[in-house]
């Protein structure tokens, strides 16, 4: 059964409510021929605005962090049951820069994706690489063990509602993107796991998009490849007719 295509873009620490606003006027004017479904991960800002204005389009929103728990005493910190309210469609869980940045580990992964689940948001969970885990032969070890600890205990009902996303660090915002067989040859060893893990027909249902680098330029030779769902865009994101060619690359 064919998987519907995400492209979902991350902006990042981009875009006040103003700039996000407009973004989506200029998106929606064109938001047509699209391959699949999109989303767009606003800053948390951004996000009730964004909500507000696609209402109806069928543009979906994400958030691109958030905490486990309902509520509490963590200061700074974004519920799961405050994501639903807006709401979000979508929760990125362990990006690569929350993992290099904020101490994001396994183990927290684990918990946020066991939250998102509980409130029926769809996890986006980044696994991905770094230079020197590439260069000493380890990719497949460390992205595979990415996958399988951010699902410990983790019970999936039919693999649609959640999503992966394979980032290799050294291809974020650097311009170098992975050869599709590159991204290819993990993104299938990611659903090999995912079949042992869950069986064949779950893991056929799991979308697993590539990250890192992607434009209108290369996007087309990454979605010929067979396991490869969409794209997870970050700085290609910030402008609509770019992220747009994206979507609706021929
Ligand atoms: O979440 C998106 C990724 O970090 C990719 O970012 O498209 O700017 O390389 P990039």
């Amino acid at each position: 059964m064919p998987r519907t295509p995400l492209f979902a873009g991350n902006w990042k620490m981009h875009k006040n409510v103003v700039e996000t606003l407009e973004f989506l006027e200029a998106f929606l004017r064109k938001a047509k021929d699209v391959h699949g479904e999109i989303a767009f991960c606003p800053p948390f800002t951004s996000l009730w605005a964004a909500a507000e204005r696609l209402k109806g389009s069928g543009v979906k929103i994400g958030a691109q962090n958030m905490h486990w728990e309902d509520k509490g005493a963590f200061t700074g910190e974004i519920s799961p049951a405050m994501l639903k309210e807006i709401p979000c469609d979508y929760v990125i869980i362990g990006h690569s820069e929350r993992r290099q940045y904020f101490n994001e580990t396994d183990e927290t992964v684990n918990r946020k994706v066991k939250a998102a689940l509980k409130y029926a948001i769809k996890p986006i969970i980044c696994v991905g690489e770094s230079l020197e885990q590439r260069e000493k032969g380890k990719t497949l070890s460390v992205v595979l063990s990415q996958v399988e600890r951010a699902l410990e205990g983790v019970d999936i009902r039919d693999g649609k509602e959640l999503v992966f996303a394979y980032e290799p660090v050294w291809a974020i915002g650097t311009g170098k993107v992975a050869l599709p067989s590159d991204a290819q040859e993990v993104i299938g060893a990611i659903r090999n796991k995912l079949s042992e893990l869950y069986g064949a027909r779950v893991s056929q249902n799991i979308r697993i998009l590539y990250g890192g680098s992607v434009k209108p330029e290369n996007v087309r030779d990454l979605m010929a490849e067979p396991d490869i769902d969409g794209a997870l865009v970050g700085g290609a994101s910030l402008d609509a007719d770019t992220f747009y060619r994206i979507a609706a690359y021929d």
